[in-house]
């Protein structure tokens, strides 16, 4: 009977690893899944809120690209308004400020911006050829959208707007926005009645703070030695070592698409951080890790985030940027598909509002372009923010060695607010496991909990109250077949700083 048995199950063992063995031959990986992650987060791809100090030299650092910004006419004390949102002129008739009001800064240097307005066109001058008249027309900024904003030394908020023509813009009259008024330079008043004089509100909730505000904040001059010391102290080899020790097996890179023009980025992009990606696989392969290389800012933007390197809040990577994409995908594949601690490739972080279409069919050519250069690394795939977590599913069953990535944070949304300890445990429990059941299928792709923190909405919470948290979040994800990866290893918050919460013993896997 025991022989019998033992053979039964020896069979079936063998006929068990054989089968596995045919079906994934190309993942000879997956003794280190689930992988135990962590994402280095604010390295090779900046955000402001996890270390705000790298912002500190930057001259006018409350003007960086994409920082909204409402100018009333202190004669009129009525506010400028792009009319229509764009495509005519500006006048300065609204008493109150909405969208139409607003203007996105586009940074040339400390002193001189583009200003965006709703529609997307640029503020300029009507014409070249001694028109002075306001208008908001251009699809590109050139030199006649280009204005410098002067501050009044007492009192920031007050400005001088100067034109290409090299005249101030004045409040002519309500429906009349011109560039013809002269300051002479014994002449600094800042009355009120003064129809040169605006007063600019800068609207600090909508300020971005990632890589592109970061180095062109700096300028070409400053920036590139900023970036250096940033990449060469955030992440070093000892840190490798110390996720290793404390059980880590993989780190999650976000990367931006200008690594692949490295050693010549496009402006304001810095080169180097290739040669620091390249590090980091050394580094892990030395401490026994793997490496998910995450394409987290897109050309174009595919969120709208600073997190995308987006430069002024506008998502506007579609179809025209899938060829450019694929080949970022490319370019990485190609350099690290002999890594051994290439593990994946995600193709592109958290899309939000890109067309459907064109995001399946990006992700079929980002597919295509990894197989080139290696059939063992996975390919992930995020699963759109605005969406089901389900949406892809189908489309992703037609690919092997594929990953859903979701994220999980109980914050972003105004049904976190008022949760308590418990009822944040118990949403873990209940509707995350429930989601990722539903998304862990037997012949679909291997899931991943790509981005998640010990972070939430509950104030005044106890360590016991964070371990408790952190431990639920630890046994649900790690039913996900890919693994998971605290969101981040490092940052000024102790909640995103799993080195800190490892130390502190608020973590335990
Ligand atoms: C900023 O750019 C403008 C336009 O190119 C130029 O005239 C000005 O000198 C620059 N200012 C600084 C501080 O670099
Ligand atoms: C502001 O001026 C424009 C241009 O003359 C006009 O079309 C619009 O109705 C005015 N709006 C208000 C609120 O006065």
């Amino acid at each position: 009977m025991m022989g019998n048995q033992f053979f039964c199950l020896k069979l079936l063992l063998a006929f068990y690893l054989s089968s596995c063995h045919y079906v994934s031959v190309a993942h000879t990986e997956n003794s280190f899944l689930p992988l135990k992650a962590v994402n280095l987060g604010n390295w090779l791809v900046t955000e402001g809120w996890m270390k705000p100090s790298l912002f500190d030299g930057i001259t006018n650092k409350d003007l960086l690209d994409g920082t909204q910004v409402q100018f009333m006419s202190t004669k009129l004390q009525k506010y400028l308004c792009a009319e229509n949102g764009g495509g005519d002129v500006v006048v300065a008739n609204r008493t109150k400020p909405y969208g139409w009001e607003t203007f996105r800064l586009w940074r040339v240097n400390e002193s001189t911006f583009n200003f965006r307005v709703s529609h997307k066109q640029f503020v300029g001058l009507e014409d070249e050829n001694g028109g002075s008249k306001l208008v908001a027309t251009s699809d590109i900024p050139t030199n006649m959208e280009t204005f410098q904003i002067v501050r009044n030394d007492g009192d920031p908020s007050r400005i001088r707007i100067r034109a290409p023509n090299g005249l101030f813009l004045q409040a002519t009259g309500e429906t009349l926005m011109t560039a013809d008024y002269e300051v002479s330079t014994w002449e600094d008043s800042w009355e009120d009645s003064d129809p040169s004089v605006f007063k600019m509100t800068v609207l600090t909730n909508t300020v971005l703070k990632g890589e592109y505000q970061l180095t062109n904040g700096y300028g070409p001059d400053k920036a590139s030695k900023i970036m250096r010391d940033h990449w060469n102290k955030y992440i070093t080899e000892d840190d490798f070592k110390f996720m290793s020790e404390n059980g880590l097996n993989a780190v999650r890179i976000p990367v931006g698409w200008w690594i692949a023009k490295d050693p010549t980025p496009p402006k304001p992009f810095v080169g180097g951080s290739l040669a620091v990606l390249d590090n980091a696989f050394t580094w892990a392969q030395k401490h026994g890790m793997k490496v998910i290389v995450d394409l987290h800012a897109v050309q174009g933007s595919q969120n709208g985030q600073p997190h995308s390197a987006s430069r002024d809040g506008y998502r506007e990577w579609g179809e025209s940027y899938i060829p450019d994409t694929v080949a970022t995908i490319d370019f990485l594949a190609e350099r690290y598909a002999n890594s051994e601690s290439l593990i994946a490739i995600e193709l592109m972080n958290e899309p939000q509002g890109v067309n459907l279409q064109s995001l399946k069919s990006y992700y079929q050519a980002g597919y295509d372009a990894v197989r080139k250069h290696t059939s063992s690394a996975y390919v992930i795939m995020s699963s759109p923010l605005d969406r089901d977590p389900k949406v892809l599913l189908p489309f992703a069953r037609g690919f092997s060695g594929v990953v859903m990535d979701v994220h999980y944070y109980n914050l972003f949304s105004n049904q976190f607010s008022n949760m308590n300890v418990q009822q944040n445990i118990d949403y873990i429990k209940n509707h995350r496991a429930s989601e990722l059941a539903s998304l862990t299928t037997s012949n679909g792709p291997l899931t991943f909990v790509g981005e998640w923190s010990g972070d939430w909405k509950v104030r005044g919470a106890s360590k016991k109250d964070f371990q408790k948290f952190t431990q639920a979040q630890v046994k649900v994800y790690s039913r996900a077949t890919f693994g998971w990866a605290y969101w981040a290893y490092k940052g000024d918050s102790n909640y995103w700083n799993l080195k800190w919460m490892i130390e502190n013993n608020y973590f335990k896997f």
